[in-house]
């Protein structure tokens, strides 16, 4: 079973290489979607420090509709290209946003979120959604957060059966 280890966040790539190995093994041997998405959200909620926000966004045709996360309720659909999510999928990029305040076309769900990390989950070469966390601490996000939630994403994506 799942046990919240300590883990030191001043050395972020251990930190998530540490995260990253937890999350494979909480993963083994379940491929069903919905609660390999339901694990990781809990995971990364439960094991990073000073988030308010942190699930999935599936894309469905042209929207992003959204999936398991942990966190205050939040809006259901975001049309690609909308909002840090959809600009993300419409990119094809993660994105770091240091102040939401100044992303123009931030789609607010929480007041209290100051910064937000979206990172593209994708089955080989198709993007299926994205991975969004947010923080209430402006700039709480930099690259070595960035390369540990991709690496996350890459082990749900072949972890689970789309
Ligand atoms: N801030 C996101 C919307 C999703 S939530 O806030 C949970 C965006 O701008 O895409």
């Amino acid at each position: 079973m799942f046990q919240a280890a300590a883990i030191d966040i001043e050395n972020k790539a251990e930190f998530y290489r540490q995260l990253a190995q937890q999350l494979q093994g909480l993963l083994e041997g379940e491929r069903d979607m919905i609660a390999n998405a339901a694990n990781t959200s809990a995971v990364m909620f439960q094991m990073i420090p000073d988030l308010n926000w942190a699930g999935f966004y599936i894309l469905r045709g042209d929207e992003l509709v959204l999936g398991p996360f942990q966190g205050k309720p939040a809006c259901v659909r975001i049309p690609v290209g909308r909002g840090v999510c959809g600009t993300a999928v419409r990119e094809g990029t993660s994105i770091l946003v240091k102040d939401v305040h100044t992303f123009s076309g931030h789609i607010a769900c929480d007041a209290a979120s100051r910064s937000e990390l979206v990172v593209p989950v994708r089955n080989g070469n198709d993007i299926i959604g994205v991975m969004d966390l947010h923080s209430p601490l402006p700039s709480r996000f930099d690259t070595d957060h960035q390369v540990g939630i991709e690496r996350l994403a890459q082990i749900f994506t072949a972890a689970t059966t789309f």
